[in-house]
């Protein structure tokens, strides 16, 4: 039965719809396709990591940890924000670490966003945040931005912003769109909040992975330390998308309202598993952040080379580990119908590019490919659409 309309399920989900990428998944393995859909590593996470956690485990870490976070893990990021980004942040006071990223920004909204509040999300996004306004019982307003470039000016900014507005989400580098926001734009971004008077949350979940640019913590600019929110997390960094562990920093004053909320929906994030993170953070080098970066660009550029060479019109990302590609030349399907169909015919899939756009016509003509995965995969991967393309599409 559809949600829509139900009186046995709560109207705040009737909007929400079921996540495309997981379908997408479904067909792939029906199909037996390679998988560039969903955003999960397929290769080992670092192994110091998990020395660590089966350490703690061994050690009978078993029990909450202290809600906001264990000590070693909140320290290790209290010295991982100086030593990066030169920011002084207290692990006392400053810091929450949540159950994901996701869960991070859920409880940085619900902490801080009223109803009634409007919450400037930019479009394409990342899936989470339209919902997690939604569960506040605040609007979102989407923000287009234009392809292939993405680029924030001024004049649209303004704009979207009016005597409701709440906070601006941030999310850079981005999914889907490969952009690593310039410091010109974050200028643009930090003067609107100034003035405004408002709230940035900022998605910096793939910080370390870049391949232009640098990447500039948003809360780092003059006046916005105070005002912004930096979430960010492991799963991405270490490649542990499932050991759920996601980070906050905050002002201390905005901190204890987003402790509670954090603290109501999961207590705390795995304990064993934090202890696993804080050795990461603590032992691993320069040398692990640009192997991670190197690979990711060969990834990048092998996947790049392929969807280009079978036809599709691409961009080269600057950062994050996603390719949105215009498949017009190869196909009049729509993404949704394409997608299936290459799927089913090409053997590999991708995510339609619609599910990104909140008007869904701004991404009929793309499909999102995630290359996070190993570099044999990608290459088979090229094989299959340059064949796929060869066959007509
Ligand atoms: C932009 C962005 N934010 C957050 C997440 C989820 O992060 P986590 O696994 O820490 O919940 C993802 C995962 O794909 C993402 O792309």
């Amino acid at each position: 039965m559809n949600d829509h309309g139900s009186m046995r399920t709560a109207r705040r989900t009737h909007g929400f719809t079921e996540s495309v990428i997981r379908e997408m998944s479904r067909v792939a393995q029906e199909a037996g396709a390679i998988n560039l859909g969903q955003g999960f590593p397929d290769f080992p996470a670092p192994a110091v990591l998990k020395d660590a956690a089966c350490r703690a485990i061994q050690d009978d870490v078993n029990q909450y940890a202290i809600t906001w976070g264990t000590p070693s893990l909140r320290g290790a990021l209290a010295r991982k924000y100086q030593d990066w980004y030169g920011m002084e942040v207290d692990p006392e006071s400053e810091i929450t670490v949540t159950c994901g990223a996701t869960e991070a920004m859920a409880s940085v909204m619900l902490g801080l966003v009223n109803p009634g509040d409007e919450v400037v999300v930019f479009s394409p996004f990342y899936e989470n945040y339209g919902p997690d306004a939604t569960l506040c019982g605040a609007e979102p307003v989407f923000l287009p931005l234009s392809p292939p470039e993405f680029k924030l000016t001024r004049e649209p900014l303004e704009a979207a912003v009016t005597a409701r507005t709440r906070a601006i989400i941030v999310n850079t580098p981005n999914n889907p769109t490969g952009r690593v926001l310039s410091r010109q734009e974050l200028e643009l971004i930090a003067d609107v909040c100034r003035r405004h008077d408002l709230y940035a949350f900022t998605d910096e979940i793939y910080e370390h992975i870049y391949y232009e640019g640098e990447h500039i913590p948003l809360a780092t600019l003059d006046g916005m330390r105070e005002r912004t929110v930096t979430v960010s997390g492991a799963s991405k960094t270490f490649s542990i998308t499932g050991w759920r562990i996601g980070t906050i920093i905050a002002p201390s004053d905005l901190t204890g309202a987003i402790r509670k909320v954090h603290d109501f929906l999961t207590v705390g994030a795995p304990a064993p598993l934090q202890e696993g993170c804080a050795a990461g953070m603590r032992e691993l080098g320069d040398e692990y952040y640009e192997g991670l970066a190197k690979q990711y660009r060969e990834r990048r550029d092998v996947l790049h080379q392929a969807i280009t060479e079978a036809g599709f019109r691409a961009v080269k990302p600057q950062g994050a580990y996603y390719i949105m590609a215009d498949f017009s030349s190869l196909s009049d399907l729509d993404d949704d119908s394409f997608a299936r169909h290459m799927t089913r015919n090409g053997g590999v899939a991708t995510v339609p590019g619609s599910s990104f756009f909140q008007n869904p016509e701004e991404g009929r003509h793309l499909v999102r490919f995630a290359f996070c995965k190993t570099l044999e995969k990608l290459e088979a991967a090229g094989d299959r659409l340059r064949q796929f393309s060869r066959a007509g599409g």
